[in-house]
């Protein structure tokens, strides 16, 4: 069993080398996974404990990370919470609320979320008898998910800078902290359920959060962070927070073993800025992998060899591969990160 992952992560031992995965290293710019997607859709994908398994082992069989995150996504949980969920091509995600949402946020309570997506937790069983590194599982942040509940998609310039989200946000804040809290609620469910089924640690994405000025994202998203961490089982915690590098400190303060920084802020910036016992993950732009395999190397090297000495810290992005990204990128920068020395 590989170790590097969760001895950076919990400061365990000094490997010789820092470990490596990707967000969304199982994707579409894997040929392997665009032969298995002309075949389903992606919902059914995530619907399905066999294929979850088959998808999430696809990027550790052929790049050989060191660590492996459930094939899934962030959205399933509003499904649970009833709504319509669908993944259109070239629209990305699109939610349709229930018929009482917004007037009544309370009807969403009474759901039975382990039920709900027990084929992600099904998933999880099966993939432990597999794996030989270890399990990340993951949900979003509440303001993250809040924020596609509410837009519905994604798509327009209005959705992007979240006016319908911050109009609730300024004009109704008990209702928007109502709507947070219970997404809170079932997401500790949910990942307390993941940990029962064996992750080895857990990914909280506030891809989201950029978009809010310092004092909301110290209402309206931190705490239901911390609302979280606090409420988990004992198990190893990550939180990506996109352009919340203003916030590291107090975030470093939550309940949590490691922050991912987006490719904006500088890791060395923010070593210095925290604690040597908070790991950092992080943050190759994801468009270096669109580049020359020369210049990915180099970038890789330059990240590398910035946190050479640093025995918490996770090779990773800034943010989730891009579909484009050849294949022959990732291979020479896994390459990379494991020859360094
Ligand atoms: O990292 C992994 O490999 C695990 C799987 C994973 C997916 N989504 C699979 C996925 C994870 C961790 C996510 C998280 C997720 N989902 C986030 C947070 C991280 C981030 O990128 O900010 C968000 C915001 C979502 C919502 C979502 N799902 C979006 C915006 C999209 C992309 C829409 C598009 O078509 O580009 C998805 C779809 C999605 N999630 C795909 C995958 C592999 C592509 C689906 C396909 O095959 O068509």
């Amino acid at each position: 069993v590989n170790c590097l992952f969760l001895d950076a992560l919990c400061q365990k031992n000094k490997a010789e080398r820092p470990p490596v995965w990707l967000m969304r290293q199982a994707g579409r710019y894997m040929a392997s996974y665009r032969k298995i997607r002309a075949q389903h859709s992606f919902l059914e994908m995530c619907k399905n404990p066999e294929l979850i398994t088959e998808v999430t082992l696809l990027p550790i069989r052929q790049f050989g990370f060191d660590a492996a995150i459930v094939f899934s996504d962030i959205l399933l949980i509003a499904e649970a919470m009833g709504f319509g969920l669908a993944f259109e091509d070239g629209k990305g995600p699109v939610l349709r609320a229930p018929p009482r949402f917004p007037e009544d946020v309370a009807q969403l309570r009474g759901k039975n979320i382990k039920e709900e997506l027990s084929f992600v937790l099904e998933g999880i069983t099966l993939l432990k008898k597999e794996l030989t590194v270890p399990l990340i599982g993951f949900a979003g942040a509440p303001f993250t998910v809040a924020c596609y509940m509410i837009e519905g998609e994604m798509t327009g310039k209005k959705n992007r800078e979240l006016k319908k989200t911050k109009e609730w946000m300024f004009s109704a804040p008990e209702k928007f902290h109502q709507l947070l809290e219970i997404i809170s609620d079932y997401t500790v469910e949910y990942l307390n359920a993941q940990i029962e089924h064996g992750v080895e640690a857990i990914q909280l994405f506030d891809s989201w959060a950029h978009v809010l000025g310092n004092r909301q994202f110290e209402q309206f998203s931190k705490p239901y962070i911390k609302r979280i961490l606090d409420r988990l089982n004992k198990c190893p915690r990550i939180l990506f927070a996109k352009g919340a590098s203003c916030c590291y400190e107090s975030l470093a303060e939550l309940n949590l073993e490691a922050i991912s920084l987006d490719w904006q802020s500088s890791l060395l910036d923010v070593r210095k800025r925290l604690s040597p016992k908070i790991c950092l993950q992080g943050n190759l732009d994801p468009d270096i992998l669109l580049a020359s395999r020369n210049v990915v190397e180099e970038e890789a090297h330059a990240l590398l060899a910035k946190m050479r000495h640093d025995p918490a810290f996770i090779f990773n992005l800034g943010h989730g591969i891009l579909p484009e990204t050849p294949e022959e990128n990732v291979q020479a920068l896994v390459e990379c990160v494991k020859n360094f020395s």
